[in-house]
């Protein structure tokens, strides 16, 4: 694969040599994202003890950029190891691999990155320490480019998902954007190439409670980066989607067509080319929810409809403020293409399956996990009550009232509409598709 060009959004985690010309010794310099947005600040943290506190505290955060962070954690590391021959070498290795893993658990690209480093070494049993050392440091490199690169490509086959006009809507949760990964992000990765090719997507942010990435993080790289962006609260998700598609889903399945609401002559002028509104103002237009159905009164559909229709493809009218679709990224998907995401994500997925708003999840290669069945056993990271008691600093319930705070929720594969990932979009049935996915990256 070509390398694919950095958005210019943002240097999320990135690998700062000592010396220009010398790869060792250096710094891992990342942004403190707990102080965003009120401020952009970049630090280097020099010891792997530091690099764990920055994963565990969400400085660095986001499935692809704590599996780039904890491999450039590991050459840290290493890099002034003391360590006489490869034997001893390879057990220091080890036990800071098995630390930085132990700083979060639910993102497999984590475990992904630093196995990665160690496999790589292992074919090298025979280099010395000096030479280990700076074959760290170039995989944690590649890793770093890799993502950058299946980041673009997710953005690209995203975009295939995305109906072709001005102003596409789009919910998304937490931030799967250039501050989660190397860069683009993934979810967002599809936002970043639909402006890029004209689009201006409309994106409608949840907040994310507890830890706010969705208003702190995703609102701001957004913003920054010149992309229409509208800040909601999570529980506002039912709403926006619900009363935004007022009157306005048209859901084509087959030959049949339903409604959930009464306005829909505006619907269909703004769909219908004008010399079929006659037609279809005589159709006998159901209401009253996702059941209703109707055959077309045409033998096909008319073309502006045609053009849309995708087999259980819910398309809607679009006017600028729709939501058209929800795009999330993922910490985890298991073999049957449950996904793990941002706690909340569940919660969006559930909406979306109602008013019939495609779901799709953005992910890497590093984010799947075949050896786990099912999403039940995708283990989920549970965090510090006060994050939900005392919302930065501030008391936001009783101070001895249990608060129960889990960071991730699993997304039962039902709910998920395709998967996008750097060779292309997955769709049901998962088990055979992510299977196929999985075999086809094995070197032959
Ligand atoms: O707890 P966080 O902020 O690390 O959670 C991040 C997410 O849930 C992202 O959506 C996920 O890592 C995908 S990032 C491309």
């Amino acid at each position: 694969m070509e390398s694919a060009k950095k958005s210019g959004v943002i240097d999320t985690v990135r690998w700062v040599p000592d010396t220009p010309d010398q790869a060792l010794p250096g710094t891992v310099r990342i942004i403190e994202q707990t102080l965003l947005p009120s401020e952009l600040r970049y630090v280097n943290l020099t010891t792997v003890e530091q690099v764990w506190d920055a994963i565990k505290r969400l400085a660095v955060r986001g499935a692809p950029a704590i599996g780039i962070a904890a491999a450039y954690g590991l050459a840290l590391a290493m890099q002034h190891s003391a360590a006489a021959d490869v034997p001893a070498f390879m057990e220091e290795l080890r036990r800071h691999a098995a630390y930085l893993i132990s700083s979060r658990p639910t993102a497999v690209n984590l475990a992904w990155a630093v196995n990665r480093c160690l496999a790589m070494l292992d074919q090298h049993a025979d280099s010395a320490p000096g030479r280990l050392k700076l074959l760290l440091i170039e995989e944690a490199h590649k890793i770093l480019q890799e993502d950058i690169d299946m980041c673009r490509s997710i953005g690209e086959h995203g975009n295939s998902l995305l109906p072709q006009t001005p102003n596409v809507g789009i919910l998304t949760h937490c931030n799967a954007g250039a501050l989660a990964t190397g860069d683009w992000g993934t979810a967002l990765s599809v936002v970043y190439v639909a402006q890029e090719r004209g689009l201006s997507p409309r994106v409608f942010s949840d907040e994310t409670r507890p830890l706010l990435q969705g208003s702190r993080l995703t609102a701001w790289e957004l913003h920054r980066a010149g992309v229409n962006v509208t800040v909601i609260s999570d529980n506002m998700a039912a709403q926006a989607l619900g009363s935004l598609q007022d009157g306005c889903v048209i859901r084509i399945s087959e030959r049949k067509w339903t409604t959930k609401h009464k306005v829909m002559s505006q619907a269909l002028e703004e769909l219908e080319p004008a010399g079929e509104k006659a037609l279809n103002r005589e159709c006998d237009i159901p209401t009253g929810g996702s059941k209703a159905a109707a055959t077309l009164p045409w033998s096909d559909p008319p073309p502006v409809w045609a053009a849309q229709r995708k087999p259980n493809y819910a398309t809607r009218v679009m006017k600028e403020g729709r939501i058209n679709c929800v795009f999330v990224g993922s910490d985890r998907i298991a073999a049957n293409g449950d996904a793990a995401n941002k706690i909340g994500t569940y919660g969006v997925a559930i909406l979306a399956h109602y008013h019939h708003i495609p779901f799709y999840v953005c992910a890497p290669s590093s984010t799947f996990d075949p050896t786990l069945a099912s999403g039940e056993l995708i283990p989920i990271e549970q965090r510090n009550p006060d994050e939900v008691r005392r919302g930065f600093g501030k008391l936001t319930a009783p101070a001895d009232v249990p608060a129960y705070n889990p960071a991730f929720d699993v997304t039962p594969h039902e709910l998920i509409t395709a998967i996008v990932t750097e060779h292309g979009v997955l769709r049901p049935p998962y088990n055979q598709s992510i299977a196929a996915f999985i075999s086809a990256l094995k070197p032959s």
